[in-house]
């Protein structure tokens, strides 16, 4: 049973980001695809090794995500090297598939002179190579050419890139034509086909989609929190209220998804402490929209309308369609319901978690004015203790993981300052 095919996955992490900022997320591909091709040629890796480095190359600069001025950040390549090479590397160690590869990415700044023989199997350290050759490339060629030497590669050769790996390119781009596809866009379809060939597991897939939606929430800790949370309790009233598999699978990535849309919403409206104006409000709602755009004709339909009908009542008030109840699947409406316990038990910057009791209260209520499902609400109220307890396991953990990487990152910079000479 699986309704997010591998393609799928690529493909919301790619329109995710562009949405963000489209020119990171094409270098990513490009670099993909010329050390994807480079790899090829030596054919010496494993159909899932292939498809990791594609991904380590894709993902490589995902670390410039966290940054505040990430949107209009069009030179990302030549400032705060190592802070993005350090959050993608941890990003990718704590919250991806790719933990055994993660060190790629942070050393990819490194000159080829510094990253020589820095990892620890022969594999990993060429991999680096081809990649940090790859990077060089697409910069040259698209980036900013003019803050590189006309004759970088000949001067550079075995001090900046190694000259192993750009002979290994060349040999590749006679067999595969690697700039003609790049020029005239086949890469893309090429870069398509392989990754509908595959199929990721389940769990591959999850942490893909996970690290996705920490990175971009990476900006807003809320934010991620809410998420977690929401997924959390929609699981759990989805068990209690024993829906079928394939519903709680779909729940799941509805829930995963639901805001999917806030990374085009500005912090200052994300982390506003006071009431919203009528008119960020209206840039707030815009999120639902957002999630469509991103998700529409990539995933299945039934989690598509679970994430982007959250904001819906029952009795047709909500957005942003105005629909009601007759047109609202179960968990479409468990999902309204766990959006809102996780917005009245989530802490805020200028508001402590609500107590129960009021939450109750507040739950019970909207169910009796028919806004949300009376059913799913009877279940909180009767499992409420339960809910929240297991909730608070899973949400130490996660941020465990976050204080982890907050801490790595202090430690790996220092080390970091003695190549910055
Ligand atoms: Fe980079
Ligand atoms: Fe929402
Ligand atoms: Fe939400």
């Amino acid at each position: 049973m699986s309704v997010i095919s591998s393609k799928n996955v690529r493909d919301i992490i790619v329109k995710t980001l562009e949405i963000v900022n489209k020119e990171i997320i094409r270098h990513g591909q490009v670099t993909s695809y010329i050390l994807y091709k480079m790899l090829e040629h030596e054919h010496i890796y494993t159909d899932q090794e292939m498809i990791d480095f594609t991904m380590i190359g894709l993902l490589h600069d995902i670390g410039v995500y966290r940054e505040p001025n990430i949107k209009k950040n069009t030179d990302f390549e030549f400032q705060n090297l190592w802070s993005h090479s350090i959050y993608g590397f941890l990003f990718l160690k704590y919250l991806s598939p790719l933990s055994d590869k993660a060190e790629i990415v942070l050393y990819h700044h490194l000159n080829y002179s510094q990253a020589k023989n820095i990892l620890t199997t022969q594999k990993l350290n060429h991999v680096l190579e081809c990649l940090i050759l790859a990077d060089k490339m697409d910069t040259f060629m698209h980036i900013k050419s003019q803050q590189m030497e006309p004759d970088y590669f000949t001067r550079y050769r075995d001090i900046k890139f190694s000259g192993q790996a750009l002979d290994l390119f060349t040999r590749a781009n006679a067999r595969f034509h690697i700039m003609d596809k790049l020029s005239n866009g086949e890469y893309i379809d090429e870069m398509n086909e392989l990754f509908s060939k595959r199929t990721f597991s389940e769990n591959y897939k999850k942490s893909f989609l996970e690290m996705l939606i920490y990175t971009i929430d990476f900006r807003s800790e809320h934010t991620v929190v809410h998420t977690m949370s929401t997924v959390n309790f929609s699981d759990q009233i989805g068990r209690l209220m024993r829906l079928e598999a394939r519903d709680l699978y779909n729940l799941h990535y509805g829930a995963m998804l639901h805001d999917l849309g806030k990374i085009a919403i500005p912090l200052e409206i994300l982390e506003s402490t006071g009431r919203l104006s009528k008119e960020e409000f209206r840039v707030m709602k815009a999120h639902v929209q957002i999630t469509e755009i991103i998700l529409k004709d990539i995933i299945d339909e039934d989690v598509l309308q679970i994430a982007i009908r959250h904001h819906e009542k029952l009795d047709g008030s909500g957005y942003h369609r105005g629909l009601s109840a007759k047109d609202l699947t179960l968990p479409q409406q468990i999902v309204a319901v766990a959006d809102i316990l996780s917005a009245l038990y989530g802490k805020r910057s200028y508001k402590d978690s609500f107590d129960p009791e009021l939450i109750k209260k507040i739950l019970s209520e909207d169910a009796e004015n028919g806004k949300i499902n009376p059913v799913a609400v009877k279940c909180v109220l009767n499992n409420y203790d339960t809910i929240i307890t297991t909730y608070e396991k899973e949400k130490e953990h996660m941020l465990g993981l976050y204080l982890e990487i907050k801490r790595d990152y202090e430690t790996i910079i220092k080390k970091f300052k003695r190549f910055d000479t």
